[in-house]
């Protein structure tokens, strides 16, 4: 089975890639391998390219870890009240129906704001239905990012770690 966790923004230094970087070691301690592919990956160039079909050289080794993944988690900042729009731009830049159909997904959502991204995560669950890509019931919310990290970019605070580490176990057996 190969898992890859999307980290769902190209912002430096995002909280986004940290989280994203949690669950992967979290996986491994709990024995599954899970590459991760950082939206800050993406060509620059992509708009005038990959997004409608212009396949770039650059995008192809993308396209390639998308394909073969079988199980998504995606790691997905709130901005402006959604999911950020590279996102939209990297799903409608993938190939169709090798990239997400008849897949299955996981999603995570985060601010620095109260909501954890409540509504970016409804909004990606939508996206995420219409290709044909089974979304898991369980959905994490993780508001107040900032509290929530340590220095060594952990979690934990013992609810988080409660409800991460169930989304987790649920995730391997999705
Ligand atoms: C373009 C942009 C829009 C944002 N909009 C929101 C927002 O609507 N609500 C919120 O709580 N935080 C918002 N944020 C802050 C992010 O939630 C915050 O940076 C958090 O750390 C997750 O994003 P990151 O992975 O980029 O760090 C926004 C950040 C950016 C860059």
């Amino acid at each position: 089975m190969i898992f890859t966790i999307i980290s769902s923004t190209n912002r430096p230094g995002s909280s986004t890639l940290k989280l994203a970087k949690y669950y992967q070691q979290r996986m491994a301690q709990k024995g599954v391998e899970a590459g991760i592919l950082s939206l800050e990956q993406l060509p620059g160039s992509m708009i005038a390219s990959d997004l409608y079909g212009k396949r770039s050289e650059q995008f192809k080794p993308l396209q390639e870890i998308v394909t073969q993944t079988e199980k998504f988690l995606f790691v997905i900042p709130e901005y402006n009240g959604s999911f950020p729009g590279v996102l939209k731009v990297f799903i409608d830049a993938c190939d169709f129906p090798a990239s997400f159909y008849e897949k299955k997904a996981a999603l995570v959502g985060l601010s620095s704001g109260k909501y954890g991204n409540i509504r970016g995560i409804d909004h990606f669950t939508g996206v995420c239905h219409y290709l044909h890509l089974n979304v898991m019931s369980l959905k994490i919310h993780i508001p107040s990012v900032r509290q929530e990290l340590n220095e060594n970019n952990q979690l934990f605070k013992e609810d988080t770690l409660k409800f991460t580490d169930e989304q987790i176990d649920k995730f391997i057996l999705f």
